[in-house]
């Protein structure tokens, strides 16, 4: 067998072309096969026909047809959040424009640890990071791999302001990521506050501060996970300001409503927090991974700086070559930023306002239904695109058994959620193509599957 084609050098485009189109073929053919939101027939299925198309893992003698098989089985076998019935999670439908600037990440392959494997994937990152940053009304971002690492950097660099005494405070309602960093960080245990309604509750709040006597991380929610809700953030951060309290907020899934005039506004406290979480594979239209923390104050990133001599060996720095080491806790480090600078320069602040007005908006549209419809209750109205119902006078098991019946029949993917202590459907608008239509839909295959 000849050597492979590479990615990159003088050669790689025309290497790649022919690729690139056996993968959309493939794209397509999967696509048309799988013919819905997800594959039908539940994971012994899927499990089935990816063997199948797999054949042996490591052959002795390789496929070229591999590319087609596999691609096609991954399309075939996708729970696609381009479907507009696909709608459980906080997994968005990637951008055309964002996906194909990926691709030029893949076949450059810069990697951020150091400015001689990333010239120029380094000044983009150090500009667009800055800039996000800003639009959060702090001072600068570190790229991450979505809101848990963004979540577990906001706790370390508190610990390293504060001590390993630190606690986190946080609400029911937080991800659990954040409890999770406080483990994995040898923190004590956080103090975690009821949340009735899913939200951080100030009274609740102010108690625990005053109880409190060591350092305190605050940790409030710009988009909770489960039912898109948004704590109080003003009120929180007037009672961190004055119990001395450090205050991180997750905004993994509401930062997007930055790009909003409509929506912007309910973000109001944001740049008071001294790390912000930010995560553009949800609100953002982003291939994972598009995380970052945006910091208040740059000079405490000073506690990831690293020195290795291979990547940033003194005398390199003092000649002016950045240092690039201190800007993540990893080492080989994907330029994730290009796809994100890609989307920014070519929908702008407009471009990206718009679909977070048309998928909240259309959020509202499927809520109104629902309250309009007797066989089915609404939990609220949704505050960013998270709708939460059920049908009416069902047990939870039966709510269960729906959302995993829809799954099994491949006809739609729906979340869960329990709050106020019973078990919701949920369905999280991130589709900017989705239509009225096709939640009346999604309404009416839930109807269907219920049992009388
Ligand atoms: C509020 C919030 N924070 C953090 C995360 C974790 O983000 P990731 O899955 O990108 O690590 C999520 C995930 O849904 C989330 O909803």
């Amino acid at each position: 067998m000849s050597t492979p084609p590479l990615a990159s050098g003088p050669e790689g485009p025309d290497a790649l072309r022919p690729l690139l189109a056996t993968v959309l073929d493939a794209l397509a053919a999967g696509t048309a096969e799988r013919g819905g939101p997800l594959p039908a027939g539940g994971p012994d299925a899927v499990t089935a026909r990816v063997a199948a198309a797999l054949g042996d893992p490591l052959p002795d003698t390789g496929d070229p047809h591999a590319l087609h098989a596999l691609v096609r089985a991954l399309a075939a076998g996708a729970a696609d959040p381009a479907d507009p019935l696909c709608a459980a999670h906080l997994h968005c439908p990637p951008l055309a424009v964002a996906t194909a600037a990926d691709l030029a990440a893949s076949a450059l392959n810069p990697s951020l640890d150091s400015w001689d494997q990333a010239p120029a994937a380094s000044a983009l990152e150090a500009a667009v990071t800055r800039a996000l940053a800003r639009t959060a009304g702090l001072a600068d971002a570190l790229v991450t791999t979505g809101g848990t690492e963004s979540n577990q950097l906001a706790l370390l660099l508190a610990r390293e302001a504060h001590g390993s005494d630190l606690r986190l405070v946080c609400c029911a309602g937080a991800h659990h990521s954040l409890p999770r960093a406080a483990w994995l960080l040898g923190l004590p245990a956080p103090v975690v506050l009821p949340a009735p309604r899913g939200t951080l509750d100030p009274a609740a709040l102010a108690e625990a501060l005053t109880a409190l006597t060591g350092p305190v991380l605050v940790a409030a929610t710009a988009g909770t996970t489960d039912a898109g809700l948004i704590d109080p953030l003003p009120r929180i951060a007037a009672l961190c300001a004055a119990h001395g309290a450090r205050l991180h907020i997750d905004a993994a899934y509401g930062g997007g409503l930055l790009f909003s005039d409509r929506h912007r506004d309910r973000l109001a406290g944001l740049d008071t927090a001294h790390t912000v979480t930010l995560d553009l594979h949800k609100l953002g239209w982003q291939p994972a991974a598009a995380g970052l923390l945006a910091v208040a104050r740059p000079d405490e990133l000073a506690t990831l700086h690293q020195r290795a001599d291979y990547l940033n060996a003194p005398d390199d720095t003092e000649a002016g070559l950045p240092d690039l080491l201190g800007r993540s806790p990893r080492t080989t480090r994907r330029p994730d930023i290009l796809k994100i600078a890609v989307t920014l320069r070519t929908l702008g602040r407009d471009g990206l306002g718009a679909l977070v007005d048309h998928v909240c908006a259309r959020a509202h549209e499927f809520a109104a239904l629902i309250a309009a419809h007797p066989g089915f209750e609404l939990y609220d109205r949704p505050v960013i695109s998270t709708v939460l119902f059920r049908p009416a006078a069902a047990a939870d098991d039966t709510v269960a058994a729906v959302r995993r019946a829809l799954l099994h029949q491949g006809r739609a993917v729906l979340g869960r959620a329990r709050l106020d202590g019973r078990l919701w459907l949920k369905a999280t608008v991130l589709n900017p193509r989705s239509r009225p239509d096709d939640l009346a839909r999604l309404l009416e295959l839930v109807e269907g599957s219920t049992p009388g």
